[in-house]
């Protein structure tokens, strides 16, 4: 099963609309030979995501943001809703992420909310799971997964779940330099798989995109999704400098 590779950027909270525009232009005048064999996706700040729409525009990079609201609209003060990330063209959310579920306290009720809000408007959630470094050593990792897979995915269809992409971040390895090594990710990719698999069956799960992420960089990026199961990457810090995201989709395609 071929599945295309899909590498997006995720600046969390850096880069204003002007840095935005600055990234874009260097990045887009380089980027296109690559989109041919992987999907590229670049997920802003909510401010920024007006200039990045206009300048994304006529190319095959793909807008994302970072977070939207479970809710349609109203009394949610700081709150963004899924018509206006539509209105700016945003085709991806990155939901479930390590940071939102420790400092914001998101649940697997509040992901699953989010996911469900996102497919009604056809946006295509970029689903984040991963266990902590003690929940790991504790042996809980598989029990972590499979009720973070469960909860952000209870009631999602088939139909649905084919518009979404996995994100398998070990928090360990998020910002810390510490990747984990290509068969740790490979072996929960795997699991992943098998999870997908035992809810959705074994078809849809080969389907399915499952990116990696934590400390993704061009020294490591062609080993890791030269892995079976891996299928693309979700980087923050190497994705904040033009060449250094473009050296890294480089690599990706090449692994
Ligand atoms: P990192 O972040 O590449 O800086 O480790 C990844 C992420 O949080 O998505």
């Amino acid at each position: 099963m071929s599945r295309k590779l899909i590498i997006a950027a995720n600046w969390k909270m850096n880069k204003g609309p002007s840095e935005t525009g600055d990234f874009l232009k260097t990045f887009l005048a380089k980027i296109a030979p690559l989109t041919s064999n992987c999907e590229v996706v670049v997920a802003p700040p909510f401010v920024s995501l007006p200039i990045a729409s206009e300048l994304l525009a006529n190319s095959n990079v793909e807008l994302a943001a970072q977070n939207v609201s479970q809710f349609d609209s109203g009394a949610y003060t700081g709150e963004v809703n899924v018509v206006m990330l539509k209105e700016l063209y945003v085709r991806h959310v990155i939901l479930g992420h390590s940071e939102r579920r420790s400092i914001y306290g998101e649940t697997d009720a509040v992901i699953n909310g989010k996911i469900k809000k996102a497919r009604e408007a056809n946006l295509r959630p970029i689903f984040c799971i991963g266990e902590t470094l003690e929940e790991r050593e504790a042996g809980k990792l598989e029990e972590v997964l499979r009720r973070q897979v469960r909860g952000g995915l209870d009631g999602v269809s088939e139909k649905d779940l084919l518009d979404c992409v996995l994100a398998y971040e070990p928090v360990w390895a998020i910002g810390t330099g510490v990747t984990a090594s290509p068969e740790q990710a490979q072996e929960a990719h795997a699991f992943v798989r098998s999870l997908l698999a035992e809810l959705y069956g074994k078809t849809v799960s080969e389907k399915i995109r499952i990116q990696y992420g934590g400390s993704v960089k061009a020294g490591n990026a062609a080993e890791l999704m030269g892995q079976p199961d891996i299928d693309g990457a979700l980087v923050g810090g190497a994705s904040l400098e033009p060449q250094s995201f473009l050296d890294l989709i480089q690599n990706g395609v090449a692994g």
